[in-house]
This record gives C-alpha cells, structure tokens and sequence, in this order.
C-alpha cells in the first residue's frame, strides 16, 4: 500500500511558526514521527511526503497519485478555505483522501471553518495537533485494508 503525504503552504515553517496554535515541531520531525508510529502500529504502508507553498504544485502531485498512489493525506493548509481547485483535484484523482489539519479549524476564525477540500475527502482530522497525521494515517489504512 502507498501513501502520500502532502502539505500545503507555510507548512514548512512549522516549528517558528505561531507554535502557540501549532506547536514546536519542524513538518520534518512531524514526518518522522509518522515513520516511527507507522512501523510501531506495523501498518504495512509506503509513505511518500511532499510539500510546497504553490497550489498548482499540490494540484500536479495530486493528479500524479492516481496512477502511483492507493490514498493520500492531505494538510492544504490556508487552500482548505480558498481552493476549489484542489477541491475538484482530489475529486477528479478519485482515490481515498483524508484531510488533516494540526489546529481545529472549526473552533477558529470564521473564514477558517469552511473547507473546499473535505467534500471530497473520505474524512477530515483537526486539532490533535501532530497526531492528526498519525490518526488520519490509521484511518485511512484501516479503510483501505477492510473497505476497498
Ligand atoms: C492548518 C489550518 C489552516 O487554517 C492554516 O491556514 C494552516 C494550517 C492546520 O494545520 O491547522 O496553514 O491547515
């Protein structure tokens, strides 16, 4: 089975970023992470990451995995609320997609409790900060494994 892992913009400032809303982990430390808790729970999974602060990158990465992936994790970052485009991405790539986010996008400002994205997604995970990467990866493994 392979994952990929995509992150949107000013992911990779995760660490200096506003850590009072998401924390004080780098995206790669987050990502290793993510290994380590993959091989622990022993989900036999491949997983690719890959971020970018440009919406028509995550958009070819996104038309890519159709052919290469079997799921994706997606953090769109501020393109959750403003992207119909990735939206419509993830719905043409049609595979499972889950939605992460590290802050609960629900409980913020307005414009962030919209999301183009997760009408598309299988589910969508906020607020656990880092460990919505690994919860999101459970889920979506579990779906794969036993729904498809
Ligand atoms: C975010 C939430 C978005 O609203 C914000 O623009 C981000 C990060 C999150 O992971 O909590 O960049 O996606």
């Amino acid at each position: 089975m392979k994952i990929l892992i995509l992150n949107g913009p000013n992911l990779n400032m995760l660490g200096t970023r506003e850590p009072e809303i998401y924390g004080l982990d780098t995206l790669d430390k987050i990502n290793t992470e993510l290994i380590e808790f993959k091989n622990h729970q022993k989900l036999e999974a491949e997983l690719d990451f890959f971020q970018t602060n440009h919406e028509g990158e995550l958009i070819d990465k996104i038309q890519e995995a159709k052919e290469n992936y079997d799921g994706i994790i997606i953090n769109p970052a501020a393109y959750t609320h403003t992207s119909i485009a990735i939206a419509d991405a993830i719905k043409a790539a049609n595979i499972p997609t889950v939605e992460v986010h590290l802050s609960n996008i629900h409980s913020r400002e307005d414009y962030r409790n919209i999301s183009y994205c997760s009408k598309n997604c299988i589910a969508q995970i906020a607020g656990f900060s880092k460990n919505s990467y690994k919860l999101a990866l459970l889920g979506l493994y579990e779906y794969l494994k036993y729904n498809e």
